[in-house]
């Protein structure tokens, strides 16, 4: 091989990531996302903008007219959220029970905005009464939350968290980048006001597009704040408000581009706006409900078969994802230098952790196109091995042998 970059083009080697995400890409989501461009106001292209909204939302189980996709990871989408919502000094409250909700944290204050916590340790998550009374103490104006953190594989219950929010006329915004696709979301029956996500996880794409929806709620406080640039502004554009303090994620403008007016704002990324769309076409043509239960049925598999290998399960079982867990790396093994022998001698990536569990737990994932039942064994197969080559006494066969039953069952 030489070593000129300029003679070599782009060839990944053969991976399967098992990791908490990005996961391998659905090859349908790779070959739409290497169709040709259109122009920008091309009526095709705006016809697959309304198109993907309408996708949208059935993944987000909503009728919200504001469904599309912001431009950027998933963060964009949580930093378009709380920067449209949040003006300097209103209140937010943030329950934290991973590294994500620091995440949030740290973008509420940023924005300037008043931020409360409440905190369980990781591998836990809060009981509605107990966000329902710091939700009485704080009066925030926004109840800012993760549905799963992947740092701790946890997913938060949500269903009671709306029905709260609303008595007590605080906006609810969740960010469901983890979870959505592979674990039950119903954005309106649970009246959450604003979700954002992103597509490497159970939705089976690339990193780079972050799909939201904005109830009527939430569309009124970011209609609030309204101050279209300068360059295409229109009679009858009046300012309205605090100024969003970013133009990127200005949702309002970002609205106004999405919306009948189709507003210039930035130029719409087209070939993630492609994989966006199928990500969300592959995942509605199978079902949402028998998505989750795929993702529930090989989530299950890794589970037992993790546990037949006697490895231990960290955090609260009964509220773990379906599709990523958490395994506490065993006495005498070396946790990085097991993960680049799965990677070197098997191509499998299964994932490190953050912060205060960092160097104690791998996590290891079932989502997207790779929550799959030869995934599951395979990698069950290559760690047994591993695992073995390290010392660790592990039953022979006893991975694959669980996860089997699983699928017998
Ligand atoms: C729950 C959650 N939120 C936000 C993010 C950030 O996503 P991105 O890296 O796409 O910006 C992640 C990524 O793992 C996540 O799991």
């Amino acid at each position: 091989m030489t070593s000129s970059p300029i003679a070599r083009p782009v060839d990944p080697p053969p991976r399967l990531l098992m990791g908490p995400g990005p996961i391998n890409a659905d090859p349908r989501v790779l070959r739409a996302m290497s169709s040709q461009l259109v122009g920008q106001y091309d009526p095709w292209m705006t016809t697959t903008m309304s198109e993907t909204s309408e996708l949208y939302r059935g993944v987000f189980r909503t009728t919200n007219e504001q469904t599309f996709v912001v431009d950027g990871t998933s963060r964009a989408g949580i930093e378009a959220a709380l920067v449209s919502l949040l003006e300097p000094g209103d209140s937010v409250l943030v329950p934290v029970f991973g590294r994500f909700g620091h995440l949030l944290t740290e973008i509420a204050e940023r924005c300037g905005a008043k931020v409360h916590t409440i905190e369980v340790p990781w591998g836990e998550v809060f009981a509605p009464e107990v966000v329902e009374q710091a939700v009485r103490d704080v009066r925030p104006k926004v109840l800012a939350v993760v549905q799963g953190d992947t740092s701790t594989t946890m997913c938060q219950p949500l269903e009671d968290l709306g029905e709260i929010c609303r008595r007590h006329d605080v906006l609810l915004y969740c960010d469901a980048t983890a979870s959505l696709g592979g674990n039950p979301f119903e954005t309106d029956a649970w009246e959450v006001d604003v979700v954002t996500a992103g597509l490497q996880k159970c939705l089976g794409g690339p990193s780079g597009s972050a799909p939201i929806t904005i109830g009527p709620r939430a569309v009124e406080v970011i209609e609030g704040r309204k101050h279209v640039e300068a360059g295409v502004r229109e009679a009858g554009d009046v300012e309205r408000g605090v100024r969003i303090a970013s133009n990127y994620l200005d949702l309002a403008m970002v609205m106004d581009y999405w919306g009948p007016r189709r507003l210039n704002h930035h130029t719409e990324a087209t070939t993630m706006l492609y994989g966006a769309r199928e990500c969300a076409r592959i995942l509605l043509e199978e079902g949402l409900d028998a998505a989750v239960a795929r993702h529930r049925l090989h989530g299950g598999a890794m589970l037992a078969g993790v546990r037949g290998l006697g490895l231990e399960v960290f955090g609260d079982v009964a509220h773990k994802m379906t599709n990523v867990v958490a395994v506490h790396i065993p006495d005498g093994i070396d946790g990085d230098a097991a993960r680049a022998a799965v990677l070197h001698d098997y191509g499998i990536e299964i994932g490190t952790s953050f912060g205060p569990l960092h160097g104690k737990v791998w996590r290891i994932g079932t989502m997207g196109h790779n929550a799959r039942r030869d995934a599951v064994l395979t990698t069950l197969a290559a760690l047994e091995q591993v695992l073995r080559a390290g010392g660790a006494p592990v039953t022979a066969g006893g991975g694959v042998g669980a996860a089997l039953e699983v699928y017998a069952a």
